[in-house]
């Protein structure tokens, strides 16, 4: 059977998953937007054979055998079990669920379905994080001592500032630390091999009412009373008792879009910033610091900053997850996030969400990834 995708929610990611799909030759049948009007739309900019009414219409249509959801976060539970319940293989946007008991479910139904699942966190595709990855776990570098870093952006500096992202029905409990640090978290395990233990988090709500004034505001321009962080600080422990610390904001002006780690190990250190993702610091005690570069020009996109060149870690994304299903066998390890990788993402979330209410460390059972 041909693999054919449909996809779920026009925006942002809805274009960014049609292009890379695209991109890999991989055939998009249909859309499903928040309304008929918008699905119908999105099928003719991007000239689709269809767009649906419903999500039942996909789960209905023989044709497809993926389905790509790139809706809010809330939706995201709902539209993945009953894809999998229907024998389809999903792609999901990051975070995967809102909370830790729906990613759970998920991951156990993919596997009892034995289905391919993907989460789509692209960072970890970039040709330097992978550089970084193959220097820390052929012990290049040493073993590491301290893994630290940021996410930074400033879209929602001002109170008039507004995003469905806000609102903890749609975007969850978590606001900050799920939108960019689960990026954050998910990349600084894959690249470290080191899976997150125990948690201490410090949350802040700096506007802690908004009156949105932007285009997608909602539409009473009334005061909001906002309970989701604006700032987070969160110490880690990772395995080995590798201590972290991580800072995301979505309020630091001058950041656009700002991901950065560092991991400081016994020989040497590494770190790499989204501002420069062609360049990869490695710093010596020794010897003269060095910068490797990316030689080939590998993304097309002009300047190498994260959001210049995003697109190309979709298209390698794709190609990865494609390859995969076409080989079938899906008991084998992906190299790409999976439904385990976001599993674990949303085990780390409940942990920061619970520490940060409890003012204590608290740990993350990784009891589930072994099972
Ligand atoms: N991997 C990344 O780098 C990355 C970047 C941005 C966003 N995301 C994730 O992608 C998801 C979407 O984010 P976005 O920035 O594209 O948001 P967006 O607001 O631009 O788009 C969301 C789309 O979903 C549609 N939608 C809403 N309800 C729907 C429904 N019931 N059925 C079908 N469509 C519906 C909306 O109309 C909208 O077009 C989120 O989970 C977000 O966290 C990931």
């Amino acid at each position: 059977m041909e693999t054919q995708v449909a996809i779920v929610g026009t925006g942002l990611m809805g274009v960014a998953h049609t292009n890379a799909l695209r991109t890999n030759g991989v055939q998009i049948r249909g859309i499903l937007g928040s309304s008929a009007e918008k699905s119908k739309k999105f099928a003719e900019e991007f000239k689709l054979l269809k767009y649906y009414r419903t999500f039942e219409e996909i789960l209905a249509d023989p044709e497809i055998n993926v389905v790509h959801l790139t809706t809010p976060n809330y939706l995201h539970f709902d539209h993945a079990k009953a894809a999998l319940m229907a024998g389809k293989h999903v792609v999901c946007e990051k975070p995967l669920t809102m909370t830790a008991d729906e990613s759970r479910e998920l991951y156990f139904l993919a596997k009892k379905q034995k289905l391919m699942t993907a989460v789509n966190f692209n960072v970890r595709m970039y040709p330097m994080v992978q550089k970084a990855r193959q220097m820390l776990l052929s012990g290049e570098i040493g073993f590491p001592y301290l893994i630290q870093g940021s996410y930074l952006q400033d879209w929602l500096l001002y109170p008039s500032d507004w995003n469905w992202r806000i609102n903890p029905e749609i975007g969850g409990n978590l606001r900050t630390v799920g939108d960019i640090g689960s990026h954050w978290i998910d990349l600084v395990s894959y690249v470290s091999g080191l899976k997150v233990k125990e948690v201490f988090a410090d949350f802040k709500i700096i506007h802690d009412k908004r009156t949105p004034n932007t285009d997608n505001s909602p539409k009473e321009n009334k005061e909001i009373p906002i309970s989701t962080e604006d700032y987070a600080t969160v110490l880690f422990r990772f395995e080995h008792d590798v201590p972290g610390v991580m800072t995301v904001s979505q309020m630091c002006a001058g950041h656009k879009n700002e991901i950065a780690y560092e991991i400081n190990a016994s020989q040497s250190s590494i770190a790499w910033n989204g501002a420069k993702v062609d360049e990869l610091w490695v710093g010596h005690r020794e010897t003269t610091n060095q910068v490797i570069r990316q030689d080939e020009n590998w993304a097309k996109n002009g300047d190498k900053d994260e959001t210049a060149a995003f697109p190309e870690t979709f298209n390698e994304l794709y190609r990865r997850v494609y390859e995969y299903l076409a080989k079938g066998d899906f008991d084998l390890e992906p190299d790409f996030p999976s439904f385990k990788d976001g599993h674990y993402g949303m085990l780390v979330l409940d942990a920061i969400e619970k520490s940060a209410k409890e003012k204590t460390w608290v740990q993350v059972s990784l009891d589930d990834l072994n099972r």
